[in-house]
């Protein structure tokens, strides 16, 4: 879809259909047709009430007009759940070329430009790639056009917000693509040919990878205890974004960490069969870094990124850790493997350190680490973990200027007893379950050194999302805040916050 802005009026655009959002007690900003639009909103046929549509036609074009409810809570949100919405009725009525006109007056925090691209974008995904027929083709196989343009007209010029968004929906919706991608398919190997492709695509990005010998080298027993189950090769996949020379670089070296375990049987400690098909998704953590790293490197933000990715499959075969097991992580701590299933601590304790090893100042870490976090917070918020204020404030400010939800979870000593070994330094599975969310977060935590580290539990948010925009497979989350994270780091924070982006 080629997404535009322009100043010009919507209605004298080349658009065939016309959308405008309502708001509570403020009519019709722009009627057309002799006050046709105020007409419809006068009869009840339109209302202002949230995502309420109503559709009619004045001279050569049709206008979908959307309800944005009360002023007082319109935020970024309730705007992209209204694209997503108002982009239902286009595709139903056949609309090739919309235009979104947007709201006026909106506070200097909205991006209300932003919102609408990724309402629009995230809305207009489909995973199609293993169906003979996709759902929209008619019965002949004809593919359906789908809305081929998006205009958005403001008074003022949103161009650039507008570029912005694309290339992170985009990123996103790349995300989604790795996630909902079945693990046959989306291997390691196949996590790494991505980064690679990412690494072409932009000069700024740099790419190694190291396979199952590279991780013996580098002394990942923990990473190399879990990869050993299966006989798929895993990739520790280490992307560097450095912006050219004379580019002025603002701010730490982030370090991005993100488990990639691209299935989850649990191992030998394996878990029951209703549960495991949705394991495919076990990768999220690594694809949202992957497809953020992208995003950065496209918008070619001042800033020092170092991504690192642990991707392997947790499988059973007669070589795989067992129960009991204990193994030795590249920092030196020895762990006593209580449970195969509990593998991403395992995985992401050898990343941590790898990516503190390559010069990381700031740690964030992406993981569907915990059952646990999905009975804490469902599928609402992604559970913060930080041992550093000041870096748990600056991740909740990035999530909050991306729209995502994060829920801070505690970090203490009474819990970090809780993963003490018995025969070795660590367990990876504390006896009690409780607050197995915590007890993970303690158990990374033995591997950030000094380093200002955060770990996001993305165990709920990352699948079924449930929202207009992203309901059903994987959601790419965090996608929108590791980007969002990066901009501010680079000093860009207050700048895109700023009511010139829109
Ligand atoms: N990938 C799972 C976490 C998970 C579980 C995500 C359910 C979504 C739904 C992780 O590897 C895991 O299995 N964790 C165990 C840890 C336990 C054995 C200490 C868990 O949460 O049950
Ligand atoms: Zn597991
Ligand atoms: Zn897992």
């Amino acid at each position: 879809m080629r997404v535009t802005a322009t100043t010009e009026p919507a209605a004298s655009t080349a658009a065939d259909t016309v959308v405008i959002g309502l708001i509570e007690g403020e009519g019709v900003p722009h009627d057309v047709g002799d006050g046709a639009l105020g007409a419809l909103l006068a009869c009840g046929e339109a209302k202002a009430s949230r995502n309420h549509l109503a559709v009619t036609r004045v001279a050569d074009k049709r206008y979908v007009l959307v309800g944005l409810g009360a002023r007082e809570r319109l935020d970024d949100e309730v705007l992209r759940v209204a694209a997503a919405t108002a982009l239902g009725r286009l595709r139903e009525l056949g609309s090739r070329v919309a235009c979104w006109e947007l709201p006026h007056k909106l506070p200097a925090s909205a991006h209300s430009a932003r919102a609408i691209v990724e309402g629009t974008l995230l809305a207009a995904y489909r995973f199609d790639r293993f169906k003979s027929q996709r759902e929209e083709d008619d019965e002949n196989g004809n593919a359906a056009a789908g809305l081929e343009a998006l205009i958005l007209s403001d008074h003022e010029d949103r161009s650039a917000a507008v570029a912005r968004a694309v290339v992170v929906a985009e990123a996103v919706n790349a995300a989604r693509d790795l996630q909902n991608t079945p693990a046959n398919h989306m291997t390691p190997t196949a996590l790494g040919d991505r980064a690679a492709e990412l690494a072409a695509t932009h000069a700024s990005l740099s790419f190694e990878v190291h396979g199952r010998d590279g991780l013996r080298e580098l002394g990942m027993g923990a990473f190399a205890a879990v990869a050993q189950g299966s006989d798929e090769e895993p990739a520790l996949i280490v992307l560097r974004h450095t912006p050219p020379g004379g580019v002025e670089v603002a701010g730490p070296t982030l370090g991005y960490v993100g488990k990639a375990v691209t299935f989850d049987s649990g191992g030998i400690s394996i878990k029951p069969s209703a549960s495991m098909a949705d394991m495919k998704f076990d990768m999220s953590g690594g694809a949202a870094v992957l497809e953020a790293m992208g995003a950065i490197a496209a918008l070619e933000l001042p800033v020092r990124v170092i991504a690192v990715i642990g991707a392997t499959e947790n499988l059973l075969n007669g070589g795989a850790m067992k129960p009991g097991d204990v193994i030795t992580t590249a920092n030196g701590l020895t762990v006593q493997v209580d449970n195969t299933d509990a593998e991403g601590r395992l995985v992401l304790a050898d990343c941590l350190h790898h990516a503190i090893t390559l010069g990381a100042q700031r740690l964030v870490d992406a993981a569907t680490l915990t059952g646990a976090i999905v009975v804490a917070l469902g599928k609402v918020h992604s559970g913060l973990f930080a041992d550093d204020e000041a870096w748990a404030a600056e991740i909740a400010a990035a999530a909050e200027d991306a729209g995502e939800m994060v829920w801070r979870m505690p970090l203490h000593e009474r819990y970090a007893e809780l993963v003490k070994g018995q025969t070795a330094d660590l367990t990876n599975s504390p006896p009690a379950r409780t607050g197995g969310a915590v007890t993970a977060a303690e158990f990374l935590h033995r591997f950030t050194g000094d380093v200002p580290w955060a770990h996001l539990d993305i165990a709920g948010t990352a699948w079924d999302g449930g929202r207009p925009y992203a309901a059903k497979g994987g959601t790419g989350v965090l996608v929108r805040t590791f980007v969002a994270l990066a901009e501010r780091a680079g000093g860009a924070g207050a700048a895109a916050g700023g009511p010139a982006a829109g």
